[in-house]
């Protein structure tokens, strides 16, 4: 069967950034997984100005360089793994924009999310505030996995992940891969 191509997208561009730490980790246990052909897709190095078409992302008529790039990358897709900060009890301002930039690359595709945060809610705050926005661009929400980086943190460079995230995370492999079998279909 042909793999599903997974996104892990590093969604913070903070410079010391906890995040590409644990999309590695994230991603590594991806890679262990054949049903999956994984790549990590980093914000930072997408570096999206702030929204800037004319015309809603709806009608696919992009002019900028920028957004033609990022709509490549988002259309190989199958589904995505977003590894997202709490900032401020919600998600941060450049996973939004980067959602926002485009409409059909998203729609019918599996996100499974990955909230982290240094205080006790392990992002769910973050989880939460985003599932709106996920449903506006039919994006289909599998599961989350949630993280304190007060608990397991980031050792230079590193996220050692803990025996439940490694669990939370397969699990929700299983329901991003489940999916993805009941809707692909919808994409056509
Ligand atoms: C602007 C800002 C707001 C934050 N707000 C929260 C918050 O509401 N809840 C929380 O648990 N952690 C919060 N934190 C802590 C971050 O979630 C934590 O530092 C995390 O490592 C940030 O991800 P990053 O290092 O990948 O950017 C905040 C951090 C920043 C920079």
């Amino acid at each position: 069967m042909t793999p599903i191509h997974l996104h892990v997208v590093i969604c913070s561009t903070r410079p010391g950034r906890s995040g590409d730490a644990i999309a590695v980790a994230v991603a590594d246990i991806a890679r262990r997984d054949t049903r999956f052909q994984v790549e990590l897709v980093d914000l930072a190095e997408v570096n999206l100005p702030l929204f800037d078409e004319a015309t809603h992302p709806m009608r696919g008529q992009y002019a900028e360089e920028h957004t033609l790039r990022w709509a490549q990358i988002v259309a190989r897709g199958d589904a995505f793994v977003f590894v997202m900060p709490e900032y401020n009890h919600s998600y941060n301002a450049a996973l939004k924009n980067a959602l926002d930039y485009l409409h059909a690359e998203w729609r019918y595709k599996p996100v499974g999310l990955v909230g982290y945060g240094a205080g006790m809610s392990m992002g769910a705050r973050a989880i939460m505030a985003i599932k709106p926005v996920l449903s506006a661009l039919k994006l289909i929400h599998t599961a989350d996995v949630g993280v304190s980086t007060m608990m397991t943190p980031v050792v230079d460079g590193v996220f050692t992940p803990s025996e439940p995230f490694t669990l939370a995370t397969t699990a929700m492999l299983d329901e991003i891969d489940k999916t993805h079998q009941a809707i692909h279909p919808l994409r056509a």
